[in-house]
């Protein structure tokens, strides 16, 4: 998870209208049945449809609910639809008797002085109210003459945020009585491709009702349906209420065979990362938990099982300590401690021994917290590639020692002074939330609500998954500087497992040819670039696509990212900054139609004016839950010079003979399965081993059986390196530590005396300081090729500061050797003359061909001509083939 990832995207929907019995009645009574099915106090809700439409994670919602009033009178009808948070409302419109009142955002003064007004003349009016966890209530009512029919449409747009490897999309069900038609579809397009989809209700408990819910996903194509008759909808066979009353989740995740993703429409771009397979950056945690008398009983007791649950969690290498505050502040340790099983047993019972007392000091506990973890930086105590965190847990406001907030916040952001993130568990109610979480986005973290409730502790649990496994830190986002405007946050502290950056912005010029994208990052082990480059004509393929859900989504998201982070920014603004982010939020939030903390909707009715207005708000200043990591970054790689030797095909090695213009070859024949010592340097510690692979199928003549290299091991022993090459992937091994990526990658690694960079679908260009560069060409073949299959290419670039004592089939030509052709001859192929060759004090028979340097072009290659030396390179190569082979990869 990204520091600032959300628990999710919480598509949380409760559609339903609601009849009341008498105009502006306050209460609405639920209880009677009309004999009439499906019809409550003469209002007959006939359709209820939730459509949602994701493209790119982009979510668009329309509500759709029509009802007629059956009764002889009036009545009013209501209708509630429960909505995420994160999530801007963008259209109302209520249609009565085929007549449509359009919602239209304004500055939310303006909007406050209709609605009040409506509301004084005994009108009526609309409100958004914030509602449990991560919902938001929309109600509005209004009045239906007899015989009428009323629509209500509502839309809302959220950014579906990746949070513990996938999207959540929550829709809260709740009709209140039988409706004849029924149904939520879910439609859902990602380029990337759907890897996972899943949908479930927490109300279907029975097998009849499961079958109403379909799933199926294809491709890049999702789709969910969820359609219960009137009899399935039914409490009981014989019951006329209704038994949809939950939660209805829909959970997916897109292919990562590469980590990242950009799509360009009509001049916006954005640009999504989440690598795969990278070793988790060890941590340096210290927990400041709030232990004064308020924590005492059931908030105390959950606070400890998340802890215990925690510490059985920590890894190895991390380290930790616990700050316990009240009036003072205890430490478990002095310092921090490596999370070793001894260490992390002591710390159970010291866990279980915490009793709560007294006052809260909250700034005298962070501040010792964060001198922790500095010290222990300074003084070398914590791995150089580690990571810093503080994890501040409280449940009311700080009441002795330094107790002003604004002074607490100076004194922590200067302490911190942006070294590492601040995360601030606010428990309960009973606190002032805006104060954690303004000191906590300050401090590049994030603050989190723990309701008081059965499921605290895993609400606890649950946010320590999210920042357990740094990726990345330090993670840039760049792009070439001159090409983009308006680019939201493009660099984050953290990028977590299971979490996404995503970055977007607008092109100067929208008719460029291609758009690059490097994303920069600190890994456990190295330095990591990846880089997107994108071809626009292949963009403009996909666009085609896409355009059947949305049209400007991506312009869209990139509003309402923009607005999302103003607001946050805006929460630690003061002065004439905040005055000015809010002005620009603003001028998005009425361009682009969304109600924000700043807007609301107003619908009017309009041949008399103001009689009826009904209004969409956002509420105030809650918890918000949305901040988005975000980065990437990418070199070009420039062939280097001509190769001297290198092994490709079916298995056929060149060396390139530079004092003579000319070059020997040799192919060798060995079963599929074998492995080769390519190259051995006893100095260096490099050694490059190579292993067989044979066609997908047997050819009945075996000697005719074309072999291959489908995989090269490169390891360097005294750096505990290894590098494991496939035509699938690439892995790379620190030791212990296993980095791995696909040829879908382009990505850059570096680390104290080693350079890797993968160049998507072409090659693998491994340098070893200065003078030792190898690459491997990936060979790919149509994918359902009969007989071939991918193989890889294997070429030393440089050998310069390889040793003298190097040997391996390619690397004993390192040393200078000299050769003599003489008595060039026509052969058994006229088209290939024979000759003598005297090389190594012996005398072959050659034979002139030519073989690919496939480097440069990986699909037509470049011809080289060379002397054929027979019977697996007899005479050429030192003792004979045989001896080259080795058991293992490594
Ligand atoms: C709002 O919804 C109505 C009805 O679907 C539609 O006609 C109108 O164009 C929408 N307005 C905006 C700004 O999208
Ligand atoms: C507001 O921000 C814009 C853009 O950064 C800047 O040009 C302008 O001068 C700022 N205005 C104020 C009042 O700070």
């Amino acid at each position: 998870m990204a520091s600032a990832q959300w628990p999710c995207l919480l598509l949380v929907l409760s559609s339903g209208l609601v009849a009341s019995g008498f105009q502006k009645s306050p209460s609405r009574s639920l209880g009677k049945r009309s004999l009439s099915e499906g019809v409550v106090k003469g209002i007959e809700v006939y359709s209820t449809k939730i459509s949602c439409k994701v493209t790119s994670r982009f979510a668009h919602n329309i509500v759709t609910t029509r009802a007629v009033n059956r009764a002889d009178t009036s009545k009013e009808v209501s209708f509630d639809v429960e909505l995420p948070k994160t999530a801007f409302i963008t259209n109302f419109t209520l249609t009565i008797d085929g007549v449509t009142y359009p919602g239209n955002v304004k500055e939310k003064e303006v909007a406050k002085k209709q609605y009040e007004k409506a509301v004084s003349q005994g009108k009526t009016a609309g409100l958004v109210k914030a509602s449990g966890r991560k919902l938001e209530k929309f109600t509005v009512s209004v009045n239906v003459a007899a015989g009428s029919k009323v629509t209500f449409e509502l839309t809302y747009e959220e950014l579906l945020k990746r949070h513990k490897g996938k999207y959540e999309m929550f829709l809260k069900v709740q009709p209140k009585q039988l409706v004849k038609h029924f149904e939520i579809e879910a439609d859902i397009f990602e380029p990337q491709g759907i890897s996972s989809l899943d949908a479930e209700a927490s109300f279907i408990t029975n097998d009849l009702l499961g079958s109403a819910l379909t799933k199926s996903f294809s491709g890049k194509k999702g789709h969910v349906s969820f359609k219960p008759s009137l009899d399935q909808q039914r409490s009981c066979p014989t019951c006329t209420d209704s038994l949809l009353n939950g939660d209805f989740t829909i959970t997916y995740d897109v292919n990562r065979e590469s980590p990242a993703n950009v799509q360009i429409v009509n001049g916006y771009f954005v640009h999504f990362f989440a690598p795969q397979g990278l070793p988790v950056v060890p941590k340096n945690v210290v927990f400041v938990i709030d232990v004064s008398g308020s924590m005492y009983g059931r908030k105390m007791e959950q606070t400890k099982d998340a802890l215990l649950r925690i510490l059985e969690d920590m890894s190895e290498e991390d380290y930790l300590n616990f700050i316990l505050f009240s009036g003072h502040v205890t430490t478990w340790k002095d310092s921090l401690v490596r999370a070793t099983p001894e260490n992390i047993q002591e710390a159970r019972a010291f866990v279980k021994s915490i009793k709560d007392q007294g006052m809260t000091n909250i700034n005298d506990g962070l501040l010792r917290g964060i001198s922790m973890l500095n010290k222990a930086r300074e003084e070398r105590r914590v791995p150089e590639r580690s990571t810093s965190i503080v994890i501040m847990l409280t449940d009311g406001d700080a009441n002795v020692g330094e107790s002003r907030p604004e002074k607490i916040q100076e004194n922590v952001r200067n302490a911190i002074g942006g070294k590492f993130p601040l995360y601030n568990l606010g428990f309960g109610n009973n606190l002032n939330y805006n104060f954690l979480e303004s000191m906590a986005l300050e401090n590049h973290g994030l603050a989190r609500r723990i309701y008081e409730d059965s499921d605290a502790h895993l609400q606890l649990q649950g946010f320590y998954e999210e920042v357990a496994n740094p990726l990345l830190t330090g993670v840039e986002v760049e792009y070439p500087k001159n090409d983009i405007l308006d680019l939201t946050q493009n660099a984050y502290q953290h990028l977590y497992d299971g979490s996404e950056i995503v970055v977007a912005g607008r092109l100067v010029d929208q008719d460029v040819n291609s758009f690059k994208a490097d994303v920069k990052g600190h890994g456990a082990i190295n330095d990591l670039t990846f880089t997107e480059e994108v071809d626009m004509s292949e963009m403009e393929k996909a666009r085609r696509e896409q355009d059947y859900i949305f049209g400007n989504y991506i312009e869209r998201l990139w509003a309402y990212l923009t607005i999302e982070q103003l607001l946050e920014k805006r929460k630690k603004a003061h002065g004439e900054e905040k005055e000015n982010l809010t002005a620009q939020a603003l001028d998005l939030s009425l361009k682009y139609h969304f109600v924000t903390p700043l807007t609301s909707m107003v619908v009017t009715k309009p041949e008399d004016s103001e009689d009826q207005t009904a209004i969409a708000d956002k509420p105030g200043e809650g918890p918000v839950d949305a901040v988005t990591p975000s980065s990437v970054y990418l070199t070009s790689y420039q062939p280097p010079q001509t190769p001297y030797y290198y092994v490709d095909g079916d298995p056929h090695f060149i060396i390139q003979v530079p004092e003579k213009g000319d070059a020997i070859c040799f192919n060798i024949d060995e079963a599929p399965g074998t492995v080769l010592r390519l190259i051995q340097d006893p100095v260096t510690g490099l050694t490059v081993n190579g292993q067989i692979i044979g066609e997908k199928r047997d050819s009945p003549d075996s000697k005719a059986t074309k072999t291959y290299f489908g995989k090269v091991g490169i390891a360097r022993a005294p750096m505990d390196l290894r590098i494991e090459v496939t035509p699938e992937k690439v892995a790379l091994w620190n030791g212990a530590a296993q980095s791995t990526f696909s040829w879908l990658d382009t990505v850059t690694i570096t680390q104290e005396g080693l350079s890797v960079r993968i160049n998507r679908k072409e090659n693998m260009v491994v340098s070893f300081g200065d003078g030792v560069t190898f690459v491997v060409v990936l060979h790919q073949v149509w994918k359902k090729h009969p007989v071939h299959q991918d193989f890889l290419g294997f070429y030393v670039a440089d050998s310069r500061q390889m040793s003298a004592q190097t040997h391996g089939l390619l690397g004993q030509f390192f040393h200078p050797f000299d050769f003599k052709v003489s008595d060039v001859h026509p052969g058994s192929d006229p088209t290939k003359p024979d000759a003598t060759m005297v090389v190594k004090n012996h005398r072959l028979t050659v034979t002139r061909g030519s073989q690919k340097d496939y480097r440069k072009d990986v699909g037509t290659g470049t011809k080289v001509a060379c002397w054929f030396v027979h019977n697996n390179g007899q005479g050429l190569i030192d003792g004979v083939h045989t001896d080259y082979i080795v058991p293992d990869l490594f």
